[in-house]
This record gives C-alpha cells, sequence and structure tokens, in this order.
C-alpha cells in the first residue's frame, strides 16, 4: 500500500483515489502520525501531501526526519515537497505572491519519476514558497520559467519531490507519474479492486449496524442510490428508505425515481414536503440561507422517521467533506452542505450516522455501483445539489419562477439526451437569473427574465471545465427554450471554469 501523510491539502484524498484506480491500494494519514504507527501499515511508498502551510513558519506541520533514512520510497507534493528540502538541510525561498494554474515544465535529468513524461508537460502549480537550492545528495529533476525546481530527486536514494500537482486533473500526465512513483519506484502491485470494498464495506457495516435499523434517505442521485444498495446487500429489510418531496425538484422527478426504486426492488416511502419548503423558503434570497433552510427542513422531516435507536445513513463523498468542513484549518468552508447541519454533527457524535462512501469521489461511487449491478442510466445519471433548483434559482424562490425553471430544465434535459451529449458530460442545466432584460415579441415590447445555460465536464467535480457545445444545439435550445417558456425572454450560455468560478451559480 501507499500511505499519504496530510498536511491539509484539499487534494489529498484525490492523491488515495488516483493511485486506487491504479489498483494499488492508498490510505491516508495525518502527518503527525507517529513513526511507529507509519511502519506498521508497512508503506511500499510515502507520499507527503500538499498543505497551506509554509516551511519556512514556527510550528510547521512536519514529520520525523527518521522518515527519510529508511529506504521507504518518499514523494513529496507541493508543500510536502518544501518541507522534505527544508528537513534535509536544502533552502526554501519565501514566495510572496501565489503561483496559481497552468505551467510548462523543462525536463533537466533522466529519471524513474519522469518515465515517459514529454518535455514541455504541462503541469498545475498552486504554491506561495518553493525550493531555492535542493538538499545535498539531490538533483534538480525539472524546472520552469517560475519556478527553477519544479521537481527534484535523490541521486541514490528513492527520495521524489515535485512542486506541482500531479493529481488534479489539470496536470497532463499526472495519472503517469504517480503511477512511476507507486509501481516502478515503490514496485507495488496492481490488486487492489472496487469488489474488496464492497465486501468489506459490507461486513464493517454488519459488524456496525448489528440488529438495528437503518434509515436512508434517497434523492435518486448515484450517491444515494448506490448508498441504498449497500446498505440493502449488508441488512436487507432493516433499511428503511425514505423519499422527501422538497418543492425544488426537477419536473416529473419523484415519479421517475419511485419508479426506478421499485425496479431495483428496495422499498421505499414517499413524503411529499414540498409545500412547507416552498413556505419556509419564501422571500429568501442568500443561497448560503437557503441551503441551511432546505437543510434543517429536511433533516426535521428526514429525523421524524428515526426511531430512536436507528442508525442514519448519507451518501456523503468526499468533495463534500473538503469543502464544508475545514480540515484542520486549512482548508476554507466554501459552501455550506446540508450533509453537515448541526443535528447531523449531533447523531455523529452519538456514533449514530453511517456514511460509507466518505472517502470515495463520484467516479469511484459509480465503479462501486457498476460493481454492485446498478444500470448504466442510473450510474451516468448527471450530479444534482441537494438544494436542488433552490441554488438554480438566483433570488427569490417564488412558484412562478420555479415553473419556469422547472419547464427549461426539462427542455435542456430532453435536448441533451437528443443530440448524445447528456450521458457523456459532468453536468448541464439552467440557471434561473434575477435579470430582466428587454426584448420583443410580435410588435410588443417585453420585459423578462434571462435564463442562463451552463454545461461542464468534470472528472469528480473539484474542478470543472466549460463544454464547447454545438452551435446548433445551443441555438435550439434557446429556440425552444425562449418560444416554450413563458416569461424568458433570452438565453445566455455559461463560458467560466472551475476554478475560479464553481459549477452552480448558486
Ligand atoms: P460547485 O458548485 O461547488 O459544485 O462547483 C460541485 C459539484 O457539487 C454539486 N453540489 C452539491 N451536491 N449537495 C450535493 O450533493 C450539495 O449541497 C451540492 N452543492 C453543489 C454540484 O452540482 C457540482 O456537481
Amino acid at each position: 500500500m501507499i500511505l499519504i501523510l496530510d498536511f491539509g491539502s484539499q487534494y489529498s484524498q484525490l492523491i488515495a483515489r488516483k493511485i486506487r484506480s491504479l489498483r494499488v491500494y492508498a490510505e491516508i494519514l495525518p502527518f503527525y502520525a507517529p513513526l511507529n504507527v507509519i511502519l506498521k501499515k508497512a508503506p511500499g511508498g510515502v507520499i507527503l501531501s500538499g498543505g497551506p502551510a509554509s516551511a519556512l513558519q514556527t510550528k510547521a506541520p512536519t514529520v520525523s526526519k527518521k522518515l527519510f533514512d529508511l529506504d521507504i520510497p518518499i514523494l513529496g507534493i507541493c508543500y510536502g515537497m518544501q518541507l522534505m528540502a527544508y528537513l534535509l538541510d536544502g533552502k526554501i525561498t519565501r514566495g510572496n505572491t501565489r503561483e496559481y494554474g497552468r505551467s510548462e515544465i523543462r525536463i533537466q535529468s533522466d529519471s524513474a519519476l519522469f518515465k515517459g513524461i514529454p518535455d514541455g508537460n504541462t503541469v498545475w502549480m498552486s504554491h506561495g514558497d518553493s525550493v531555492g537550492k535542493v538538499p545535498s545528495g539531490f538533483r534538480i529533476l525539472a524546472g520552469s520559467h517560475d519556478c527553477p525546481v519544479t521537481a527534484m530527486g535523490h541521486k541514490t536514494k528513492p527520495l521524489f519531490g515535485v512542486q506541482f500537482h500531479p493529481e488534479v486533473h489539470h496536470t497532463q500526465n499526472g495519472l503517469r507519474i504517480l503511477k512511476n512513483f507507486a509501481q516502478n519506484i515503490c514496485r507495488e502491485k496492481r490488486t487492489w479492486r472496487m469488489s474488496a470494498f464492497v465486501d468489506k464495506t459490507i461486513a464493517d457495516l454488519r459488524e456496525q449496524i448489528k440488529g438495528r435499523k437503518v434509515l436512508c434517505g434517497i434523492s435518486g442521485g448515484v450517491d444515494s442510490t448506490v448508498l441504498a444498495l449497500l446498505l440493502y446487500k449488508a441488512i436487507g429489510k432493516r433499511l428503511k428508505c425514505v423519499f422527501i418531496d422538497n418543492g425544488v425538484l426537477r419536473k416529473n422527478e419523484a415519479n421517475t425515481i419511485l419508479a426506478r426504486f421499485k425496479r431495483i426492488g428496495i422499498p421505499a416511502r414517499f413524503i411529499d414536503a414540498s409545500r412547507r419548503f416552498l413556505e419556509k423558503l419564501e422571500g429568501v434570497r442568500d443561497p448560503e440561507k437557503k441551503r441551511r433552510i432546505i437543510g434543517k427542513e429536511f433533516v426535521d422531516v428526514f429525523l421524524d422517521q428515526l426511531g430512536e435507536k436507528d442508525f442514519l445513513a448519507q451518501g456523503t463523498l468526499y468533495p463534500d467533506v473538503i469543502e464544508s468542513v475545514s480540515v484542520k484549518g486549512p482548508s476554507a468552508t466554501i459552501k455550506t452542505h446540508h450533509n453537515r447541519v448541526k443535528e447531523i454533527l449531533k447523531l455523529e457524535k452519538q456514533g449514530r450516522l453511517i456514511e460509507p462512501l466518505k472517502e470515495l469521489f463520484k467516479d469511484e461511487v459509480r465503479e462501486l455501483g457498476r460493481e454492485l449491478g446498478l444500470p448504466e442510466d442510473v450510474l451516468k445519471r448527471q450530479p444534482f445539489p441537494g438544494p436542488g433548483l433552490a441554488v438554480r434559482i438566483l433570488g427569490t424562490i417564488t412558484p412562478e419562477r420555479l415553473r419556469t425553471l422547472k419547464e427549461a430544465d426539462a427542455i435542456l434535459i430532453e435536448e441533451m439526451k437528443n443530440a448524445g451529449f447528456y450521458h457523456k458530460i459532468w453536468q448541464s442545466f439552467c440557471i434561473l437569473l434575477p435579470v430582466q432584460s428587454v426584448g420583443v415579441m410580435g410588435d410588443e415590447r417585453t420585459y423578462e427574465n434571462v435564463l442562463a445555460i451552463r454545461a461542464v465536464q468534470s472528472v469528480d467535480g473539484m474542478t470543472a471545465d466549460w463544454v464547447p457545445l454545438p452551435a446548433r444545439l445551443l441555438s435550439r435550445l434557446s429556440n425552444r427554450i425562449i418560444n416554450e417558456v413563458k416569461g424568458i425572454n433570452r438565453v445566455a450560455y455559461d463560458i467560466s471554469s472551475k476554478p475560479p468560478s464553481t459549477i452552480e451559480w448558486e
């Protein structure tokens, strides 16, 4: 296995995921894990993750220097590389500004780490400090225009450092670099399988739940469907699935989802709570407030179904956790996820919260679902946020605006499916803006709503690129939406990527 020591980077889990995608088991420990705990795991290699600290600051997060003398291959990424350089008496240059974004590397020495990586390879950087001078015994493996030591390696020991992030999608051949490390340098065998995860999780769930019951909310999304199926396989009829209509679902969604569960063979209870959600949302503009209201109402309706001794299961994925709580301080809160409201945290403290997907990314969940035998149309369903259309109606939510967005979105989904794009991309959806603009219809001047269309490609939702949909499709979408949906007289197309934008507009 490969052990990742986490220094608070929001990409640590992504490193683990990428290594697991190579069929090599990877696990994360906090950077302060004692050396004997690390050794007990008998790792074939160790990765020191990135992190927001500076190796030069007092009380910088660190590891025991002895780690570098054990002959275990080590790869430092970003902060991990700086820390390695600092501890082995190299020089760190303090950065006044952060270098952020794409950069091209110039390979300077042959190394096992960069085997098969072409000169000029694009990499993704996000750092302030950098290595000014490599420690003795090391050489520079690659440099770039703004960062002379972009990668370093020891001349005789299996110690490596890269300033960039090989784990993120924007680094070309990033997986190849991790593969070189895991397979060629650490000599790990490709033996890990998703079926191993299924067996272990089902056994763990049975052990944890014993004879008790589990309440599981389903949304129709991939995550909650996979979760329900996993639980159903583990505990059968002791699973209580509930589907709540929160009033901000897409057109016909409730029926479609209930029919699907019936088909899969898992009993599910339907609760129409739309009125109570919409009453609470009346007049609310602030997206964070909308999220909090929906989260709270959901929990209230949902917890009503929770027996005194029941467990609560949630399909929380890793990105939900990383984007809503700060990991040891450094990763800032980006937005509130309903998976982490007060009541849920209380259940977590009582040991009654079950989140078996917490370490996985979306594509891993899809693979898991496939392993469990879910049909492709369920697995390839685009992600839909918990707070639903509430975060896609900017400004206040009224029944009229909800109807407008539902109609427009239904047209978009239909056209995307017809054009063969729906299953090919990460997400495509409409956003109703709190903006009106002038138009003409017939001889009349209109003053109506602007609707935005967003289509993005992404591997895990952490980063995303906007999709250049064909002009003919865009034109058809715009024509149909403006002609068929009352209240919209202008359609705009969103051409922003994440970062710096996010996928949802909120
Ligand atoms: P952002 O807007 O942060 O979204 O770039 C990243 C991905 O997460 C989805 N999303 C959510 N999913 N509950 C969810 O289950 C939520 O509260 C939530 N908010 C955003 C979003 O649709 C995108 O795929």
